[in-house]
């Protein structure tokens, strides 16, 4: 079992095992075993539980335990247009490529079949908690809520607010800012009905960025928050047409940052998307209110957004996530953001003079894998669910298994064709687990996630 026992360091329980009671909730731990076998068993002997009462979790020699990656910011609704892009930055994709396809998701049909695949490809890729923006449609993404919670994927399910009608087009918006806040509270209506406790399933407000939502909307939006005490979520400071378009409509407010401060909107519970271009000012506003940031940076290269400094912000002391902000990153996969944050802030490196800043600014494989698993949890208020496999967290879990090299240099498993499905990670035997880790982060993929587990259940396994 490998996860972030910090920032900036991974910990490494070998040769263990997990007990998880019939709610999937982790009950007891046995680590440090002579073998994995040892521990499956001293974990029942020490705890006094039977196979009746738990399920114990272990893996095979060379595999191991990850926690479930965290997506902390993803279109399910986008789905469809991964990749699809061209030369576009933000403003110009959002009417070219994401209006149509988000609007004709009102067919429920289409629908289905839509998140049904975004639901099914994330957890292949090990993302075991995803917040997810639906559409402006309330039956639609109703069904994105029911859907997750049958397939089992934890998930925040937003139902998008725009209603500001010189910005959003006529044939995709909310009417009025009262229709948009009605919506708003049809879709928490249903989480509340399909899920009571929010176990599995919560509501997310979801204003899509400033200049999409009127102040009367944002300000309703912010009632709400602080009548239910729901988690936020919207886009900031991605790109440069974006700030301009949002300090033109509020001259008076002084930033982007200010805008939704203004509103009521800068929470605990609100993540940010983007912050590529925030000043000290804005990062000081919202390490203040202490809202979160998801980190897009397959979006952001993607759409030539820019490069969102991680280092600074933590240094600011905001909390940062990961987001694939598919399909304004390309991307279903957060081990494929994990690697891309870190290839960010090696292009943010080349641009500073100063040796120590430089070396400094530049992530490590454990700050990336942070981002994907604790760090994400922290921003979604989950931190005491889920991240990590400690007694009494839930068991949002991944099992990877990399490719074992024979000494005749073919892969274990592979077959009389030569054929083998076994990723794209060749381990040798020599490698230390730390290298393991950092060949998985760079070369790794979905073939590699064999099993996936939320809250104890499996909901994906790769044959
Ligand atoms: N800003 C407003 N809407 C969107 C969206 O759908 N994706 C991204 N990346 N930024 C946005
Ligand atoms: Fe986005």
């Amino acid at each position: 079992f490998i996860h972030s026992k910090s920032r900036t360091e991974l910990e490494y329980i070998h040769n263990a095992g997990v007990a998880v009671d019939h709610g999937g909730t982790i009950v007891a731990i046995a680590r440090d075993c002579e073998s994995v076998n040892v521990a499956k068993d001293r974990v029942l002997e020490e705890t006094g539980w039977t196979h009746s009462d738990v399920d114990v979790v272990a893996c095979r020699e060379g595999q191991f335990f990850f926690p479930g990656f965290i997506d902390t910011h993803v279109h399910a609704s986008q789905y469809p247009n991964v990749g699809i892009f061209g030369k576009s930055t933000l403003l110009d994709w959002l009417e070219k490529y994401t209006f149509p396809l988000e609007s004709s998701l009102s067919d429920l049909a289409k629908a289905r079949k839509v998140y049904t695949a975004c639901v099914r490809r994330t957890l292949s890729h090990g993302t075991t908690t995803a917040t997810y923006y639906a559409t402006v449609d309330v039956p639609a993404t109703n069904l994105l809520a029911d859907l997750c919670l049958s397939i089992g994927q934890r998930a925040f399910v937003g139902r998008v607010c725009m209603d500001r009608k010189e910005l959003c087009p006529s044939y995709y918006r909310d009417e009025s800012a009262e229709q948009s806040l009605h919506n708003a509270m049809e879709s928490i209506a249903h989480i509340k009905e399909i899920d009571p406790g929010y176990e599995l399933i919560s509501p997310i407000l979801t204003p899509r960025f400033a200049p999409s939502c009127s102040s009367e909307g944002m300000k309703g939006l912010s009632a709400i928050q602080k009548r239910e005490d729901l988690p936020v979520q919207t886009h900031i400071s991605e790109n440069k047409s974006e700030i301009q378009l949002v300090a033109d409509m509020y001259p008076d407010s002084g930033s982007y940052a200010k805008v939704y401060d203004d509103h009521g909107l800068l929470t605990p519970k609100t993540v940010l998307a983007h912050a590529v271009h925030i000043t000290e000012d804005e990062a000081r506003l919202i390490s203040q209110r202490e809202s979160k940031v998801s980190h897009c940076p397959c979006s952001n290269s993607s759409l030539t957004s820019g490069e969102a400094r991680v280092r600074w912000m933590w240094e600011q002391g905001i909390e940062v996530g990961l987001g694939t902000d598919m399909s304004g990153g390309y991307s279903p996969s957060i081990l494929e953001a994990a690697r891309q944050a870190t290839l960010t802030s090696r292009h943010l490196a080349m641009q500073i003079g100063d040796e120590v800043l430089r070396e400094k600014t530049k992530l490590t494989v454990e700050e990336a894998l942070y981002l994907a698993t604790r760090g994400g949890a922290h921003c979604l208020g989950l931190g005491d669910r889920v991240g990590g496999f400690e007694v009494g967290k839930q068991l949002d879990a991944q099992l990877i298994a990399l490719a074992q090299v024979q000494d005749d240099g073919s892969r274990a498993g592979e077959d009389d064709d030569g054929y083998v499905d076994a990723g794209n990670v060749d381990i040798f035997g020599w490698e230390t687990w730390e290298e393991r880790i950092a060949k998985w982060l760079y070369n790794g993929d979905d073939r590699n996630t064999k099993k996936v587990w939320v809250k104890g259940r499996l909901v994906h396994h790769r044959r």
